[in-house]
């Protein structure tokens, strides 16, 4: 994964063991007290048991199940697609499923989601998943970069999750712009960086830099309004005027 190279070196000096816990286990950036995280936790709808199986597979499969969306987040997602009804969801960054699976739980009737990734050592997990919710008919995965797999979609998209490499933030929403209707949403994860976007040390790392120039940029885009939420690790929301 591309944050091994990055952490690798600015942990140099850091005990192994220490360096392995950050690396794998990539602590959420605390937006909120550990308490009221686990309050709203619990007083959330807990994870289906599917759900749960998808998080168990994932985590036997793979050294980065923290790219998982969460509960939380993923039944924000779920809330929203359900708010809006999409006819059209766009996702990049598809990895197991796992927001996939909710994002399509609130399509409109006939509706579909497109998912893209360039990662085929996960694709079996999340094609399992998928089929087993009952949205294999809903959700259309495409394997491939997604700033090549992007412009072949057909719009107009009612709404948006973008969930990959951080230093493409900003080219995946100039690309994804004009291809939302207006009044239409784009999600963004990830948008405080494990607090990374407070601490000017942390852009020397592209990944950190992708994030910061993509909320700059957001900051200033006149053609939407936009409300950077803070909940888990950041979801900017973006409304297509
Ligand atoms: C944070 S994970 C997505 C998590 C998922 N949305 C969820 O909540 O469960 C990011 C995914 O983006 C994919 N990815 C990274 N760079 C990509 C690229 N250039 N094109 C397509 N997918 C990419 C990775 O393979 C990884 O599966």
């Amino acid at each position: 994964m591309c944050n091994f190279r990055y952490q690798s070196t600015e942990y140099a000096g850091v005990s192994k063991t220490k360096m392995m816990k950050e690396l794998f286990e990539r602590p959420q950036y605390q937006t909120t007290t550990p308490a009221y995280e686990q309050y709203a936790v619990e007083h959330t709808s807990p994870e289906t048991d599917l759900m749960q199986q998808l998080i168990r597979e994932t985590h036997l499969a793979v050294t980065t199940p923290g790219m998982l969306s969460g509960l939380l987040q993923g039944r924000l997602l779920q809330m929203l697609s359900h708010m809006i009804q999409p006819e059209l969801i766009l996702e990049v960054g598809t990895f197991t499923g796992y927001s996939a699976i909710y994002l399509a739980s609130g399509l409109a009737p006939g509706g579909k989601l497109h998912t893209v990734d360039n990662n085929p050592e996960v694709a079996h997990i999340a094609k399992k998943y998928i089929s087993e919710s009952g949205y294999e008919d809903r959700i259309v995965t495409h394997q491939g970069d997604a700033m090549q797999v992007i412009p072949t979609l057909q719009g107009p998209f009612d709404l948006v999750f973008i969930d990959a490499d951080k230093e493409n933030y900003l080219n995946y929403y100039l690309t994804v712009l004009p291809m939302v209707r207006k009044g239409g949403f784009i999600l963004t994860d990830n948008v405080l960086w494990y607090g990374k976007v407070l601490n000017e040390n942390a852009l020397t790392d592209k990944e950190t830099r992708g994030i910061v120039a993509f909320n700059s940029f957001i900051k200033e885009d006149t053609s939407v309004e936009h409300l950077l939420l803070p909940v888990r690790d950041g979801l900017m929301m973006v409304r297509k005027k």
